[in-house]
C-alpha cells in the first residue's frame, strides 16, 4: 500500500510544478506537495485553475513503472477516490458522480479537478477539490462540499482522500484498469446519455456508449460510433 509523505506549503504557483521539480531531485513515491493557496494553478487544456485559499490543492509523486500508454488510466483511478473521499463528508443523499474523462461532480457541479503529468520517470498526478470556496470566472456550474451540506476541513479532506486513493492504487496494481473501468462506468452517466464533445472550435453530438478499454470516450452519432481521446464533455 502506498505510504504517503506531505509536504505542506503556505503558496506556490502551481503544487504540478514544485511536485515535478522535486521528482527531478528524486522525491520518492508518494510524495504529496500541499498548498493552501497557488498563484498559477493549471487545469487540463492549458486552462487556469482558480486556487484560493479554503479549498485543497495537492500534487502526488507516482513512481509506478507504468508504460506510457497507461498514463491516461491514473486520471480515472483518482476521480474514484476523490468521489469516495467527498463522499465520506456529505451528507447521505447526496452522490459524487463522474463524467468523462476525470470530472467529479455533486448536484451536476463540478467539485473536483484532475491534472496528470509526466515527470521523467514519475507521474505527476494534481488534484484540487473545492471544499469552501467555488471559483468564479469559469463556464461550468461548480459545487464546495461545505455549499453541499458538507462537514469538511482542507486537512480532512487530504486525509481522505489521500486514504480512498492508496485503496484504488492498490485495486488498479492488483486488478488492472478493468476493474477501475467496471466502477467508473457505475458512477458515470448511464449508456444513452446525450452528450456533447467540444474539441477546440469543432462539437461532436451523441449518446454516450461506454468507456473503451484504454480509456477514450465512445459516443454513437447519427454518423455511427466515435471514439475521443480528448475534449470536454457537456450534457447536450
Ligand atoms: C481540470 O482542468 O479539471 C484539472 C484541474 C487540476 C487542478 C489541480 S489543483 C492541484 C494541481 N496543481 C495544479 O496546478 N493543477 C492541479
Amino acid at each position: 500500500m502506498t505510504a504517503f509523505e506531505v509536504r505542506h506549503y503556505d503558496s506556490v504557483g502551481s503544487t504540478n510544478d514544485e511536485a515535478i521539480r522535486l521528482a527531478a531531485e528524486g522525491a520518492p513515491h508518494g510524495t504529496v506537495v500541499h498548498a493552501d493557496q497557488q498563484t498559477v494553478g493549471r487545469g487540463r487544456l492549458a486552462r487556469r485553475w482558480l486556487s484560493p485559499p479554503g479549498n485543497l490543492y495537492v500534487s502526488i509523486i507516482l513512481r509506478l513503472g507504468l508504460l506510457a500508454a497507461r498514463t491516461v488510466e491514473l486520471g480515472f483511478v483518482a476521480a474514484l477516490a476523490v468521489a469516495d473521499a467527498i463522499e465520506t463528508m456529505l451528507p447521505k443523499q447526496e452522490r459524487a458522480t463522474l463524467k468523462w474523462p476525470n470530472d467529479v461532480l455533486v448536484r451536476d457541479g463540478k467539485i473536483s479537478g484532475i491534472l496528470v503529468e509526466q515527470a521523467d520517470d514519475a507521474l505527476v498526478l494534481g488534484i484540487g477539490i473545492n471544499v469552501l470556496q467555488a471559483p468564479g470566472g469559469v463556464s461550468y456550474k461548480v459545487s464546495t462540499i461545505v455549499g453541499c451540506g458538507g462537514l469538511a476541513t482542507v486537512d480532512g479532506t487530504r486525509s481522505a482522500l489521500l486514504t480512498a486513493l492508496a485503496h484504488w492504487l492498490d485495486i488498479w496494481q492488483r486488478d488492472g484498469f478493468d476493474a477501475i473501468r467496471a466502477t467508473w462506468l457505475t458512477r458515470a452517466h448511464p449508456p444513452g446519455t446525450p452528450l456533447r464533445v467540444t474539441i477546440g472550435d469543432r462539437s461532436i453530438e451523441g449518446r454516450f456508449a461506454t468507456l473503451a478499454p484504454d480509456g477514450a470516450l465512445i459516443i454513437d452519432t447519427d454518423e455511427g460510433r466515435r471514439r475521443c481521446t480528448a475534449g470536454d464533455v457537456g450534457l447536450a
